[in-house]
């Protein structure tokens, strides 16, 4: 047998390689802001791209408390031998006693997953499992990860209507109005708080009537809590997610602890489903660790265990709760700054979460960050805790140009 040289490889015709039929993808948009801000030497250059928390001095901190539970971690954990597909149950039950405010019963599935992403592909294939193709709703703009994902798992996106660019807030009635045309066995997306990227939570009215109207029509609501305790609290920022799970027989949660537990690289999320009977619910059980399997199978344990000791610990817990407030007060009070800046910027600061959408148009997104080294993402969405007091003068007169006299 020879050994090939590297000029036998590339003297390969092009179309004889296996790879010949893949044509190459763009990088991830959002993703690639990271690498622009790092190549950008100004020394006032501004990163306001990638929903990670900074804090006022621009770093993104681990957790005082994940850092203890990982040392706790690192002196007592006796073994790494496989957990199965369904990771760490412990966590998985903590964090739905956390979420769900008791104990859930047997007629719900739990499972950690890698990451938010991986539990709304998880969830994602398991309902295209059961309905190939089958239409999901998703509120317009949203994640930008949302639709290839759902996409990629053989679900098919349907877009609503929810927002009002020109006022940047909620319009709730031209939601309902696209919805009335879900049909039963459709999927209806959601973000359980501070949505992404617009910073829209709805209030409980608003969710006991997205509530009925699910109930009413047979469509499963698909929840993605990415933000829990970065709106108005732990609690309050479930609150949508309880409403529904009470009033709708079958329903799935896709949850994230890179924000709320600044777990980010270590890739910590879980997937719920509500089925309608115990029954059901062990036959939707045995499809998501087959789905998990193929998949990945089984998630990374190392962020889910911090997380599980975390919640085990009323004092670690106690901890990881008011560093979590800091963060929540510290981009409420950034949203009030900034809101007072301009009548069209008054609604940023009634908003909840880490983003918010600004009224300007992809020129002006490509001026702020040629001209004035300001990333953010291209519609528009900016992750306020990239700003601070000190910034936000100089953030506000580059921005003002294109505001103009809109009021
Ligand atoms: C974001 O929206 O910026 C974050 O959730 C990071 C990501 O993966 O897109």
């Amino acid at each position: 047998m020879t050994t090939l040289t590297t000029a036998d490889r590339t003297a390969v015709p092009p179309d004889a390689s296996a790879f010949a039929a893949l044509s190459p993808e763009a990088p991830d948009a959002l993703l690639a802001l990271i690498g622009m801000h790092a190549r950008d030497e100004r020394p006032g250059k501004l990163d306001l791209g990638v929903g990670v928390y900074r804090d006022a001095e621009g770093h993104t901190p681990i957790f005082s408390a994940v850092k203890t539970a990982e040392h706790l971690l690192a002196a007592n954990q006796r073994s790494k031998s496989y957990l199965g597909p369904e990771g760490d149950a412990r966590f998985t039950a903590l964090l739905a006693e956390l979420l769900f405010g008791e104990p859930s019963g047997e007629a719900f599935v739990g499972l950690q997953t890698p990451g938010g992403t991986g539990a709304l592909r998880l969830g994602a294939e398991l309902l295209a499992r059961g309905a190939p193709g089958r239409r999901i709703w998703i509120g317009d703009p949203t994640w930008a990860n949302h639709v290839p994902v759902l996409k990629a798992a053989g679900l098919t996106p349907a877009p609503h209507r929810f927002f009002d660019r020109a006022r940047s807030d909620l319009d709730f009635e031209a939601m309902m109005h696209d919805l009335a045309a879900a049909k039963a066995g459709d999927v209806l997306l959601l973000h359980g708080c501070c949505h992404n990227p617009t910073g829209i939570s709805f209030s409980h009215a608003q969710w006991v009537r997205i509530a009925d109207h699910c109930a009413n029509t047979g469509v499963l609501p698909f929840i993605d809590l990415a933000y829990h305790g970065l709106g108005s609290g732990l609690d309050a920022d479930a609150e949508g997610l309880r409403t529904l799970a009470g009033r709708v027989p079958e329903a799935l949660v896709a949850y994230s602890c890179d924000k709320n537990f600044g777990l980010y690289r270590e890739r910590v999320g879980a997937l719920w489903v509500q089925a309608a009977s115990p029954a059901m619910a062990d036959t939707v059980r045995s499809n998501l660790y087959a789905l998990a399997r193929v998949n990945w199978s089984m998630p990374p344990d190392h962020g889910a265990a911090a997380v599980r000791l975390i919640l085990e610990d009323p004092a670690l817990r106690g901890e990881w709760q008011r560093e979590l407030t800091a963060m929540r007060q510290r981009i409420a009070a950034i949203r009030r700054l900034l809101g007072a800046e301009h009548p069209l910027l008054a609604p940023i600061a009634c908003q909840q979460g880490m983003f918010a959408m600004l009224p300007i148009d992809g020129e002006a997104v490509r001026d702020l960050r040629v001209k004035h080294g300001i990333y953010m993402a291209g519609n528009g969405r900016i992750n306020l805790a990239g700003l601070d007091e000190a910034v936000i003068g100089p953030f506000v007169a580059a921005l003002m140009p294109h505001l103009g006299d809109r009021q």
